[in-house]
């Protein structure tokens, strides 16, 4: 009996795994450009029954990630050091700037590059920018900017996006913070990009997590989320704890949840360098412990 149009339309929507074999994305790493990150995304495999971590060397080729935190926490920076990174490698990129005109970005991506030891006609020929700072219409219309972005992929063959911030484009309408996400998110899955996307944390209450990280429920859709956050050395306590002066700054980092691989969930303290470059340097506990060994 043939088949109603109705029905033939639902076999489309349901899938065997065996069917859709075939396009899943292979697993592998896009280096971070950030010193000792790139080790703490990881795949495992099991041989003779013992579970073996197999370091990713990179974000999750084809994710979309979430990186976040509060005002002057190293967002730019490590958005900055993904993108000559790439850059440096041969690859294509896309920067997509909201809050930062695009002179601006470029001075900064050069310093960037320099302080890394990347010679600026490495990035100069791969590293695409979309203005949206100055473009106000652009910044507005996310099907205008979505547009432009897919042509620079189609046009310059680019491999990878960076947004800082995607909150910049939902400023005065944040209800709408989750609708822009998921169209963005499925932009970057359309077009096969590995994402690093820019929001700010809403909140400081809940430091070390992805709540109120780039809008309300925001991180629920995304592939992961990476938490920068800065701590005030302000107590007698905290001097003993962290061994730094009081009034001085400690700098956290912590992967609140990765979807697409493995991933260490311990929070880590970081440090910008002198030239602007955000350097993760030891897992928060082993911190402490020796500072507890030097001061005892
Ligand atoms: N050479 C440098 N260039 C840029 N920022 C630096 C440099 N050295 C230290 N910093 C620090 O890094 C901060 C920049 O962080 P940024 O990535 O712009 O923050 P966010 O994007 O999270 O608001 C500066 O405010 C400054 O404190
Ligand atoms: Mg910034």
């Amino acid at each position: 009996m043939a088949m109603r149009e109705s029905e033939r339309r639902r076999e489309y929507e349901v899938v065997s795994l065996h069917e859709i074999k075939g396009r899943a994305p292979k697993i592998f790493g896009i280096p971070s450009g950030v010193e000792g990150l790139d080790s703490l995304f990881f795949t495992v495999e099991i041989r003779n029954g013992e579970v073996k971590k197999i370091p990713l060397g990179g974000y999750p080729y084809l994710s979309v990630m979430n990186l976040t935190g509060i005002a002057d926490t190293g967002k730019s920076l490590m958005a900055e050091q993904f993108a000559v990174k790439q850059a440096s490698l041969g690859y294509r990129v896309c920067f997509v700037t909201v809050e930062t005109p695009k002179e601006f970005i470029v001075q900064s991506l050069r310093y960037r590059a320099s302080a890394m030891g990347i010679s600026i006609e490495n990035i100069d020929k791969n590293i695409f920018i979309i203005d949206c700072a100055t473009n106000q219409g652009l910044r507005e219309n996310l099907n205008d900017l979505l547009d432009t972005l897919a042509y620079a992929i189609r046009e310059y063959g680019i491999k990878s996006v960076v947004i800082d911030s995607v909150t910049g484009l939902y400023e005065a309408k944040e209800v709408m913070a989750r609708v822009i996400v998921r169209k963005v998110y499925n932009f970057m899955k359309k077009w096969r990009q590995t994402c690093l996307m820019v929001s700010q944390k809403r909140s400081s209450s809940e430091e070390l997590t992805a709540e109120a990280a780039g809008g309300y429920g925001v991180a629920h859709i995304v592939d992961g989320t990476i938490v920068l956050y800065k701590k005030l050395i302000q107590s007698k306590f905290d001097v003993s704890t962290y061994g730094l002066p009081l009034g001085s700054i400690i700098r956290l980092m912590r992967i609140d949840g990765c979807r697409m691989t493995g991933h260490d969930t311990r929070t880590f303290i970081f440090e910008i360098t002198d030239t602007g470059l955000v350097r993760i340097m030891a897992p928060l506990n082993e911190y402490i412990k020796r500072v507890g060994g030097k001061l005892r």
